[in-house]
């Protein structure tokens, strides 16, 4: 893809990943990829906000000189360290060798420990202005959201918000980066998905940050991940709200894990007995066969989690420990919880979800709920009962 216009003096000029199978080493963008957003602002001076990740700098730096041709850079912004969006910086500073780099306190001993750079620096604060000539830009910090020296850049003039990873997500808009030419409903899993599990364990000051830019008047979202919002921006700062609120809808994830088959048998069990109970949202997912950034995602969206596994060697079935540790991390403590297990010796999973349910303060609905083996008559009753439960806390 070309540079886009956005508004007269402001392109896009970010990238599409496609090679990078795990986002943060963690998360599969394999399928759909990601996209790192940048911009150009031409005006008198010349801004870039955000750099791009070092893959593909020299896609980045063509589309940069397709829109500004001989000019100089006078300023690369920084709104966020990470490297997706800062490793291109020394591609970047090897072309505009005088650019300055606009920053705060916090942005600079990063870019010192990742990159070595320390020079031609520009600290701004907290609602501090920069002039372009026509544009003039605020800076707010959003710290943590998604690092200590986050921070977001406003185009006064075109009222835009150049967002960073707020309002970001996975999938890389193929062949528009406009929101009015996509289908919304194939990004509202990427962005959630992308919410819970990079942005989660912070939602509270993701509010925070919403709240802080609650009276800025926004024509238009610039991300640093995915869409750009030129049309509908009050569609994801609504998604946003809700997901920072850790708002929830009706609905149940069975997350379960099953070497044979006994526990997968508990769990299809709760789930025929969650429809006979008129729950119509009820997801089932394997920990063995799903990732879990998309187990995540939907238990981030529904109110109520069933989880169940099997014991391994006198623990929980370790695909399942996986779940528990980004669970505890994210805390999932608006949520009615239950649990499920299976073993056949002496037990084992029982212990890891307690600790669980201890460190991760969820909202237990009923005693676990443990099988030995394949769930017999009086286990189907017991998991029934628990569906039943389920079933009621949903509409209270
Ligand atoms: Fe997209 Fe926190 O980086």
């Amino acid at each position: 893809m070309n540079a886009v216009k956005i508004k007269d003096d402001v392109f896009w000029v970010g990238v599409n990943d496609y090679q990078t199978t795990l986002f943060e080493s963690m998360w599969p963008i394999d399928q759909e990829g990601v996209s790192y957003n940048a911009y150009v602002i031409n005006d008198e001076k010349v801004a870039v906000i955000d750099a791009v990740k070092s893959i593909e700098t020299d896609e980045y730096i063509e589309k940069i000189k397709s829109i500004i041709g001989d000019k100089k850079v006078d300023y690369l912004i920084l709104n966020h360290m990470e490297p997706d969006h800062s490793s291109g910086i020394t591609e970047l500073l090897a072309n505009y060798p005088d650019m300055k780099i606009v920053g705060n306190k916090k942005t600079f001993p990063i870019m010192k420990n990742f990159y070595n750079i320390d020079q031609n620096l520009v600290e701004i604060v907290d609602g501090e202005t920069l002039s372009l000539g026509k544009h003039t830009l605020q800076f707010f910090m959003t710290p943590m959201v998604h690092w200590p020296e986050s921070m977001v850049t406003y185009d006064i003039t075109d009222k835009i918000l150049f967002s960073m990873d707020i309002f970001g997500s996975f999938k890389a808009p193929v062949g528009s980066i406009f929101d009015d030419e996509n289908d919304l409903a194939d990004f509202e899993n990427p962005i959630r998905r992308y919410f819970a599990c990079i942005v989660g364990k912070v939602a509270g000051q993701a509010l925070k940050a919403l709240e802080k830019l609650g009276d800025l008047e926004i024509g238009t979202i610039c991300p640093a991940h995915g869409l750009i919002w030129r049309t509908n921006p009050g569609y994801v700062l609504d998604m946003y709200v809700k997901m920072s609120s850790k708002e929830t809808v009706p609905g149940v994830v069975i997350a379960y894990g099953s070497m044979y088959g006994c526990t997968q048998k508990s769990a299809e069990t709760l789930a025929i007995a969650l429809k006979n109970e008129g729950v119509k949202e009820v997801k089932l997912f394997d920990v063995s066969k799903t990732d879990i950034s998309f187990i995540i995602s939907d238990i981030w969206k529904y109110k109520g989690l069933l989880m169940g596994a099997p014991a391994y060697y006198g623990k929980i079935f370790p695909k399942m420990a996986n779940l528990l540790y980004k669970l505890t991390e994210i805390r999932v403590d608006n949520h009615k919880v239950g649990f499920f297990t299976d073993f056949s010796w002496s037990g084992g999973a029982e212990k890891n979800f307690n600790t669980f349910i201890e460190e991760a303060k969820v909202d237990v609905i009923s005693d676990i709920v443990k099988v030995k083996g394949t769930p017999n008559e009086e286990d189907v009753l017991a998991l029934n009962a628990l569906a039943k439960k389920m079933a009621e806390e949903l509409v209270n």
